[in-house]
């Protein structure tokens, strides 16, 4: 019998799930079963996205023939060419003589390898940015090469604003009678498994997920419908902030992965020892014996946990078998920017923690640290003490305050972020060495979309514009229309050559690049590194390419205007000083009869135009 779902009025998800599938693609277990999203558009011309995997072929053929009723099928778009999601196709072409076939010209290859039948005469070739257009609907395809094959392409229904994803934003486990992600506990019953689907499936093409999400930035995206998992149709920054993350291989949270692999249970105790002592120091910590929790587990686990340690055994004078297996699946699947640490055990002679070290030189940017902890056979006081240093050692990579990545911001694609990019008021920061620094500036824009850049002006005399000028990076803390006037007060009224700007702060938070930022009143920060710094006589101009955009919260930004409407108090104007020219921006007074040329407020460095006669 049929089962099928409504996503909208004309868009029918016709796909299935399998539950007695004991390992996907051969490697990776699925306890939870996994889906196979097919969707149907029912529009003047019929359009179906996908097929599925050949296990649950049959019941996407009798929810297709219940949909389609006495119509045909017009159009298949085929966006990813797996066999899980391509093992109807054949059937289809069969079952309605007349369908195109929508795919690129690597699609089409791969079609011919896969399949005997004659593809050519109903074959219809799109390329980047191309469009098909069904009556009330519009696709435009765009192509996602590496996510997961080089093939893939993803569609995006510009009428109804529905990003056909593929692999993307897919996940492991079976939907249960849902459909939707907000139907469900997303993150406490499926984050784990979209994680370990991510990392397993399309970790190691971070660079290529990451062109994706760009393009993806560019659309306006009511739906998001992938090839496994939930559709997501509320909340979708939550979904495109965990692939940021991912994709740059960030960590999710800070905390120590430990895993370990143990013959006698001996390098077992050394790993819960160091996992102990990191807890005493309230550091959070998981642990996994590498021969009895699936590879994939812990892979997904890597990728969430900002440390990892190594524990293994030396075994047939090399690494112990499932550990040098997992180090292998790290490497392959592109494992980046964490910090590690190793420990090693061998009764006669310990070799597995030095050719882990080699092993995990192949990777990007890991931070390995030098002592080795070795244990001959078990663990003695002297190396309980190794442990204790190494637990320390962990520690002190760990960041004195909780970056943003960590904290309950979303962190999101460029764009969103950059909307909110106005004619407003910013906290730029930056940071030397310990110090650290903040103005107000009212000049903020972005200046292209990919790369993501912005251009920022700031003062000369600010001394923020100095230390940028030396530093070359810093963040925008875009305000909100919530931001109290001592805001102003605290970044604008003085310099930071003389005050610490962020004395009075009861917080201290910082992005990836370890740059404080202003949490309260502040929408979203944006953090970038300067490529062009450019003379405007009296101020800088830094063009900047963004590292970082993090989402803070829903309040509108606040405008030049909006602060002159509603947060400067009036200017207080002692009687017997009436003549004058006050400061619009901070309602310092300058008392004379003219203004001198090329005047600056000493309060909040704004030039003559900022002005007015008293
Ligand atoms: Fe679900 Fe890459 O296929």
């Amino acid at each position: 019998m049929y089962c099928v779902k409504k996503v909208t009025d004309d868009l029918i998800w016709v796909g299935a799930n399998d539950r007695r599938l004991a390992m996907f693609e051969g490697v990776y277990s699925v306890p939870g079963g996994v889906s196979y999203n097919s969707y149907l558009l029912m529009d003047e011309k019929t359009v179906l996205f996908d097929t599925v995997d050949k296990a649950v072929r049959h019941r996407l053929m009798e929810n297709i023939t219940e949909v389609l009723g006495t119509r045909k099928l017009d159009y298949l778009v085929v966006l990813h060419m797996e066999p899980d999601h391509s093992a109807a196709i054949e059937e289809l072409a069969g079952k309605y003589p007349e369908m195109k076939i929508v795919c690129n010209s690597k699609t089409l290859t791969f079609i011919k390898q896969f399949f005997n039948f004659d593809i050519d005469s109903r074959a219809m070739v799109v390329g980047e940015k191309e469009t098909l257009n069904t009556g009330k609907h519009t696709l435009h395809f765009l192509m996602a090469p590496m996510v997961h094959w080089p093939e893939v392409m993803v569609a995006y229904d510009s009428t109804d604003k529905i990003l056909f994803s593929a692999d993307a934003f897919g996940s492991f486990g079976a939907l249960n009678g849902a459909l939707f992600a907000d139907e469900v506990d997303f993150d406490k019953d499926y984050i784990d498994e979209t994680r370990r689907y991510y990392s397993n499936i399309v970790g190691k093409y971070g660079t290529q997920v990451r062109t994706l999400l760009e393009k993806a930035s560019a659309l306006e995206i009511e739906l998001l419908c992938p090839l496994h998992g939930f559709v997501w149709r509320k909340n979708i920054d939550h979904i495109v902030s965990k692939y940021v993350l991912w994709s740059h291989y960030t960590p999710e949270e800070y905390g120590v992965m430990i895993a370990y692999a143990s013959v006698y249970g001996n390098t077992e105790n050394a790993a819960e020892i160091l996992a102990c002592r990191l807890r005493d120091k309230g550091i959070k910590t998981a642990m996994y014996d590498v021969s009895v929790t699936p590879a994939s587990e812990i892979v997904s686990a890597a990728f969430r946990w900002s440390h990892l340690v190594f524990a293994s055994t030396t075994y047939n004078a090399g690494i112990f078998i499932t550990m040098e297996d997992l180090i292998s699946d790290l490497v392959a699947h592109n494992i980046q920017n964490r910090t590690v640490a190793i420990i090693e055990n061998g009764t006669w002679a310990a070799t597995s923690g030095r050719l882990i070290q080699e092993k995990l030189q192949q990777c990007t940017n890991l931070t390995i640290l030098d002592d080795i902890v070795s244990i001959k056979s078990g663990v003695k006081a002297e190396q309980v003490s190794q442990i204790e240093a190494m637990a320390d050692a962990i520690i002190a990579t760990f960041p004195k305050s909780v970056p943003v990545s960590d904290s309950s911001a979303s962190v999101m694609p460029h764009q969103p972020v950059l909307n909110k990019l106005s004619y407003g008021l910013f906290v730029l920061t930056t940071k030397d060495g310990d110090k650290d620094n903040g103005c107000i500036i009212n000049t903020v824009n972005q200046i292209t979309e990919s790369p993501a850049r912005i251009a920022v002006s700031v003062h000369k005399a600010n001394y923020t514009c100095e230390l940028i000028g030396k530093t070359g990076e810093f963040n925008v803390s875009i305000l909100d229309t919530s931001v109290p006037f001592r805001v102003f007060e605290q970044f604008g009224f003085s310099s930071g050559r003389a005050f610490d700007k962020f004395a009075e702060c009861s917080y201290e938070t910082r992005t990836v690049n370890g740059i404080r930022y202003v949490p309260e009143h502040t929408n979203a920060v944006v953090s970038a590194k300067v490529v062009e710094a450019v003379d405007c006589g009296t101020h800088e101009m830094f063009i900047a390419e963004v590292t970082q955009a993090s989402m803070l919260s829903q309040e509108p930004s606040v405008t030049y205007q909006y602060y002159f409407d509603h947060i400067k108090p009036a200017p207080k104007i002692p009687e017997e000083h009436k003549k004058g020219f006050v400061c619009r921006v901070c309602g310092y007074l300058y008392e004379g009869d003219t203004l001198p040329d090329g005047y600056v407020c000493p309060l909040c460095k704004h030039g003559v135009e900022a002005f007015e006669p008293a």
